[in-house]
């Protein structure tokens, strides 16, 4: 039986995981624990809800006594950590937390596996990392699964730091891991306060669309479902302790992005483009702000066969159309604390 336990199920990416993969796998069972800190949301797993094969649990992954509870409870066998504090901006307003959560919660889950799995057959500890633990690149080059480590960001930092961790449990126990290292992701149920989501709202709103700096930095965006995609790839065919990196070839300086999304935006309200590039606001530029990342995606590609199914384009599409059919859920998820954060962040920061 493959009992698999999904760490951050809740949040952008590990729900666009289960969306997926709990109706394609009915013979798999899914356990997912999260905490619901502000970036958690049940309702992003309102499409599975009720299905058998599913269960969630509320709880932080740097609770010994409940993840030892949860793998003699549910005895996973394989575990898909996503769980992390992931906000880049949050990291630098307030770094405790996320070495918190991303490197103690990580040797937290490695240490009940290691203690609860007494053999490794048919086991798999898969551990969903970023291309930030390498640091940025100039304007040509990509990131490849040798590139060697330098983290710029305390977010970027703790995920290097859990990382780390992950390999050394291979290196000094054998723990079966798999690492994956993904570029930026977009799509639906993403938090509005990273770049696609937070620009598309306040398109939306009529409200300014804050890019940091010049909006040169260049990011290399993937449709989450295409990183879920991978994943699941890399969880079943993926070579035991080896890391792939994933990306979507997809290279944009944020205000290209920015102005695409002006354009949708534009399409969908049937107005002028320049109406809404209008709101375009330039402001600070965050501190340390890495220049580009880029992904060589080759491995993964010629290993598991893994390609991108959405193109920029559509994808971006799909993903504003999303938001414009959900602002429910938007309401929902923008409470006091995401009003405090946008006066935290954005309020000294007219340029
Ligand atoms: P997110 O912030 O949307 O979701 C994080 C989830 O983890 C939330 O549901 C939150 O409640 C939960 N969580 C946080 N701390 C927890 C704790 N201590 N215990 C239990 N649950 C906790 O993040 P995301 O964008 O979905 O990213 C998921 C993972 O993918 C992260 O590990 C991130 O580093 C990695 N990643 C993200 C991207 C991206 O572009 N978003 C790209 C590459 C890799
Ligand atoms: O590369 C993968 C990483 O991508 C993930 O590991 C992180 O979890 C995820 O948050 C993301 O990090 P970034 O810092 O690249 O994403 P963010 O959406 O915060 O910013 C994207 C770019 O847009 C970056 O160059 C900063 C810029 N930006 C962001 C915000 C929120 C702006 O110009 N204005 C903004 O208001």
């Amino acid at each position: 039986m493959t009992t698999v336990l999904v760490t951050g199920g809740c949040g952008f990416i590990g729900s666009a995981f289960l969306r997926i993969a709990v109706r394609e796998n009915p013979d798999w069972r899914f356990v997912t624990l999260d905490k619901l800190t502000y970036a958690g949301n049940v309702a992003n797993l309102a499409p599975i809800a009720g299905a058998p094969n599913h269960t969630f649990v509320r709880g932080d992954i740097c609770d010994e006594a409940l993840v030892q509870g949860l793998f003699e409870a549910h005895a996973p066998t394989h575990v898909v950590h996503f769980a992390a504090e992931s906000h880049v901006d949050r990291s630098i307003v307030g770094p405790r937390r996320f070495f918190e959560a991303n490197v103690m919660g990580t040797l937290t889950l490695l240490e009940a596996a290691r203690a609860n799995w007494r053999d490794f057959d048919g086991k798999v500890f898969l551990h969903v990392s970023t291309d930030e633990v390498f640091g940025e690149l100039g304007d040509t080059g990509k990131f490849r699964e040798d590139t060697p480590y330098s983290p710029n960001s305390p977010y970027s930092a703790s995920k290097a730091g859990s990382d780390h961790i992950v390999r050394a449990y291979h290196h000094t126990y054998g723990m079966p891991i798999k690492v994956t290292n993904c570029s930026n992701n977009y799509g639906p149920y993403q938090f509005p306060e990273k770049l696609i989501p937070l620009m598309i709202q306040n398109a939306l709103e009529g409200k300014p669309l804050p890019v940091y700096g010049r909006g040169e930095n260049v990011r290399d965006w993937l449709f989450v479902d295409d990183h879920c995609r991978a994943i699941l790839a890399v969880l079943e065919r993926g070579r035991v302790g080896e890391t792939y990196l994933v990306g979507g070839d997809c290279e944009r300086n944020n205000l290209d992005v920015v102005r695409q999304i002006c354009a949708r935006v534009a399409a969908v309200r049937g107005v002028d483009p320049a109406s809404v590039e209008a709101l375009i606001t330039f402001v600070k530029d965050r501190p340390g702000h890495d220049h580009r990342y880029a992904i060589d995606a080759s491995r993964i590609q010629r290993e598991l066969g893994w390609r991108p199914a959405e193109t920029f384009e559509t994808g971006l599409e799909r993903t504003v159309q999303w938001y414009v059919d959900n602002r429910e859920w938007v309401d929902q998820v923008r409470t006091g604390e995401y009003r405090k954060w946008l006066d935290t962040n954005y309020g000294g920061r007219s340029s």
